[in-house]
C-alpha cells in the first residue's frame, strides 16, 4: 500500500498520499476528521451517493451549504468567514460535466480561513493536479480511472501539506478499518502503469464523439468540457493539459422515457454504473439517483473506454435512430 501512496503522491505533486478502501472512506474520513463543528460549502453537481451522505453530516456536529461551485460569485455568498472551514468541489462534476476554477476557489477559501478539497477523479492527475492550482487536499475514488479495470475499489486522498488534520485522518483511517487492502494496492499500481496512455485516449475518443454528436437531430444538448461551446471550456483549458477527460453526457429530446430506450438499444456500450474503465459504458442517471438529483431525467452520462470511436459512434447513433421519433 505504501508504495500506491508513494506514486499517488507523485503523480498529484503532493506531500503525501493516502489509500483507502473506497473513494467514499477517503472522502467521508475528511470530514469526520474535522476538528470542530464547522460549515462547509460543497458542488451542488457532484457524485450523488456523497452528496446523500454529506446531507446527513449534521450528525457529527457540521453545518452545509450547497452551491453551483461554477458560478464564484454564490461561492463567496456562501462563505461565511471564521464559520467556514471547507470548500467540497468536483470538477468536472458528475454527470453534467460543469467546470469549477480551482485557483479561484482556492482563493475564496483561504481568505475565508478554510481549506479546499477537490476531488479530481474524472480528471486525474494525468490532465489536472489541483495542489498545482491552490487545493489543499485532492481526492480520488481509485475505482475509476487510476485503477481503470474495474476490478478494484479504492480511494486516495493527496495532501499539499502534512497537518494535524492529515494525522486525524490516519487515525480515522485505522480506526474505522478503512485501509487499502495488498491485493487491491497491488492491482492499482498495475492499472496505474497505464494510466497516461488511457487517459489520452479516452480523453481523444470522448472529445471526437461529443463534436460527432452535437447537432443530432434526436439531442437538445451534448454536455462536454471539450467543446468550446461549453460555459466552462476556457477555464477547462486553463486546468486540465492534454485533454478534457472521457466522460460526457447527452440530453434527448424526447425525454426520460426515450433516453432509456436508447440505453436499452446499445450493444458496443455496456449498461452499468460506475466510470473511467477500459470498456465504455452508458447509464441513465436519474434513475439511478432517485427524487431531488439535479441530473435532467433525459441524461444519458457516457463513459469513454478503449473501443474504436467510429464503432462506439455507430452504435449510439443506431440506438438513437431505434429509438427516437427524430
Ligand atoms: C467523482 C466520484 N467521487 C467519489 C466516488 C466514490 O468512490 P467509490 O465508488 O470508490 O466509493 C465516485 C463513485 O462513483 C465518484 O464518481
Amino acid at each position: 500500500m505504501q508504495q500506491s501512496e508513494a506514486l499517488i503522491a507523485a503523480l498529484e505533486g503532493a506531500d503525501d498520499a493516502m489509500m483507502f478502501a473506497s473513494g467514499m472512506a477517503a472522502a467521508s474520513a475528511v470530514f469526520q476528521a474535522l476538528d470542530k463543528a464547522t460549515h462547509i460549502v460543497a458542488s451542488q453537481v457532484m457524485y450523488w451517493g456523497l452528496r446523500a451522505w454529506l446531507k446527513g453530516i449534521g450528525r457529527f456536529g457540521h453545518t452545509i451549504t450547497f452551491v453551483e461551485t461554477s458560478d464564484l460569485d454564490a461561492v463567496r455568498a456562501a462563505v461565511r468567514p471564521g464559520e467556514t472551514g471547507l470548500l467540497w468541489i468536483e470538477t468536472p462534476s458528475n454527470p453534467l460535466w460543469t467546470i469549477t476554477d480551482i485557483a479561484a476557489i482556492s482563493e475564496i477559501a483561504h481568505a475565508a480561513g478554510a481549506l479546499l478539497c477537490v476531488d479530481s477523479t474524472v480528471s486525474t492527475p494525468i490532465l489536472t493536479r489541483p495542489i498545482t492550482h491552490g487545493a489543499d487536499v485532492v481526492i480520488h475514488s481509485a475505482t475509476k480511472y487510476l485503477n481503470g479495470h474495474s476490478d478494484v475499489v479504492a480511494g486516495a486522498l493527496a495532501v499539499a501539506a502534512r497537518t494535524e488534520l492529515w494525522d486525524r485522518i490516519r487515525d480515522i483511517r485505522a480506526e474505522i478499518g478503512a485501509t487499502l487492502g495488498p491485493f487491491e494496492a497491488w492491482l492499482l499500481m498495475r492499472g496505474v502503469r497505464t494510466l497516461h496512455v488511457r487517459v489520452k485516449t479516452q480523453s481523444g475518443t470522448a472529445a471526437r464523439l461529443a463534436e460527432r454528436l452535437v447537432g443530432h437531430p434526436a439531442l437538445s444538448s451534448v454536455l462536454y468540457p471539450g467543446l468550446e461551446t461549453h460555459a466552462g471550456h476556457d477555464i477547462a483549458a486553463r486546468q486540465m493539459a492534454g485533454g478534457f477527460g472521457g466522460m460526457l453526457s447527452i440530453r434527448l429530446k424526447d425525454g426520460a422515457a426515450n433516453a432509456i430506450a436508447t440505453a436499452a438499444q446499445v450493444k458496443l456500450w455496456k449498461r452499468a454504473t460506475s466510470l473511467g474503465g477500459v470498456e465504455s459504458l452508458i447509464e441513465h442517471r436519474a434513475s439511478i439517483e432517485g427524487e431531488g438529483t439535479p441530473c435532467p431525467s433525459d441524461l444519458l452520462r457516457l463513459s469513454v473506454g478503449l473501443e474504436d470511436c467510429d464503432d462506439l459512434f455507430l452504435d449510439l447513433i443506431d440506438a438513437l435512430s431505434k429509438s427516437s421519433r427524430r
